[in-house]
């Protein structure tokens, strides 16, 4: 749909209140260069018609860019087929099917999908399968979580208790899951900035873990939770050797591993899920997104058959697992899906995500000289680069960066004063050197 100048020209802001978004900044400057009206390719198009690269694929999730015709038509045929199929006690073959496709590009024996219409939702399902799980087991004092510091998991009670984003949770403490714990995050400056790939520093940090375990007993811990690469706080990469870590004391202490891929599934780290770019397994995988390119609400969670099997206790006829979402695989988003995982594989979008990154990395390692630039790190096809906050005013310097870019033609996504980037994989080299030039000249711009 597009949508004129003269149609947003009189558009009321006042009613909508905006996601994640300084709302009075916003309406007071009613930017019509912010309303977007249409989306192709690796671009989209404001109100005022100017074209701007999307250097983030929407939020992380429109992987393939936008508007590719074989998910459009596939979603356009579904709403004609069936709009709406419950799945409580009755199901849709494109389900089991789907299913079945992505148990088999993730790791191992993770072969047991449940679907949920978001990331946040993934991550709430995901943490009660851990508590249910250890409970059927025998070990029902097994209920504390183990999330880390800067992680973000979504909106969700369970998601903002394991998160560690503080601005998340602070207005929320009274709400938050009792005997949750933190890992502390892998993020210093010190010792990695400007690291190409996994940092060489910070696996020590895993050990941490251990510290948790004696202090709260093993007994007491259902599953640590983790994103393989911390996305949302501006692509902090885990340092080498600390995944691996996380797992080895979980697994000597019966704890699960979760790993919340809800950003780098489905190709983005260069191979399926960030599990087999990092080389590590959890027990559970958390995804959404880029599932089906963002097309249709979706998300899930990706378990062991040995989670599963667990559940599978009781009398035959008796639902095993109360929980489910009134949408949990609708029709369109399956079919969205179908249609992103045939273009997935049929074009080695994981490789494709490999090479670009590789330019992607050389393009924003040659901003580090640039005026306050004091991170720039990057893995897979994301990086980040950090800029020193304005004295007092943290944020401040990205929004302004953030404006400048919108004017060039870039849209950029920043957190704090990091400025992620994950661009499309259809975005051509000549495009990845535009968003370096752009980024340079507006960092310059606002120094
Ligand atoms: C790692 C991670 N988990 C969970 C979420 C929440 O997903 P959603 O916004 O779909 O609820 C996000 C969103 O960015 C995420 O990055």
């Amino acid at each position: 749909m597009t949508d004129s100048v003269s149609a947003t020209s009189d558009l009321n802001f006042d009613p909508l209140w905006m996601p994640f978004t300084h709302n009075r900044y916003f309406k007071k400057h009613r930017p019509l260069d912010r309303l977007l009206v249409g989306a192709k390719g690796a671009y989209y198009t404001t109100s005022e018609g100017q074209q701007l690269f999307d250097s983030l694929s929407g939020l992380w999730c429109s992987a393939l860019g936008h508007g590719d015709p074989r998910i459009a038509d596939a979603v356009k045929r579904q709403v004609d087929v069936a709009d709406f199929i419950p799945g409580f006690q009755i199901g849709a073959p494109d389900n089991f099917r789907l299913a079945e496709r992505i148990a088999r590009l993730a790791p191992d024996d993770l072969n047991r999908v449940f679907f949920t219409n978001s990331g946040s939702e993934a991550v709430d399902t995901a943490l009660k399968i851990a508590v249910g799980y250890h409970r059927l087991r025998g070990e029902a004092s097994r209920t504390r979580i183990i999330g880390r510091e800067k992680g973000y998991h979504g909106v969700g009670i369970g998601g903002i208790s394991a998160g560690g984003m503080v601005a998340n949770r602070k207005m929320f403490a009274p709400m938050m899951l009792p005997g949750t714990d933190h890992l502390p995050h892998t993020h210093s400056l010190e010792h990695m900035a400007f690291s190409r790939g996994q940092p060489a520093w910070g696996a020590h940090l895993a050990d941490e873990l251990e510290r948790l375990v004696a202090l709260h007993d093993a007994s007491t811990i259902a599953a640590v939770i983790v994103e393989p690469m911390q996305g949302s706080v501006g692509v902090v990469v885990p340092p080498v050797g600390y995944l691996q870590k996380l797992r080895e004391i979980c697994t000597k202490h019966g704890i699960l591993l979760i790993f919340d891929e809800v950003i780098t599934g489905f190709g983005r780290m260069g191979d399926w899920f960030g599990a087999q770019a990092f080389g590590v397994t959890p027990d559970l995988i958390t995804f959404a997104k880029a599932v089906n390119n963002g097309t249709v609400p979706m998300g899930g969670v990706i378990a062991r058959q040995g989670i599963y099997d667990a559940f599978m206790q009781g009398p035959e006829y008796a639902v095993e697992l109360f929980h489910g979402y009134t949408y949990s695989g609708h029709p369109l988003a399956v079919a969205a899906a179908h249609a992103t995982l045939d273009i997935l594989e049929a074009d080695s979008v994981p490789a494709r995500f490999a090479a670009l990154g590789r330019q992607l990395e050389d393009g924003v390692h040659s901003l580090r000289d640039e005026p306050n630039v004091i991170d720039v790190r990057n893995v897979g096809c994301a990086a980040a680069v950090e800029l020193s906050p304005l004295p007092g005013q943290p944020g401040l310097r990205a929004i302004r960066l953030f404006e400048d870019a919108l004017k060039r033609g870039v849209l950029l996504r920043f957190t704090g004063d990091a400025i992620a980037l994950a661009p499309p994989v259809i975005s051509t080299p000549a495009e990845i050197d535009r968003l370096i030039e752009t980024l340079r000249a507006s960092i310059r711009a606002v120094a």
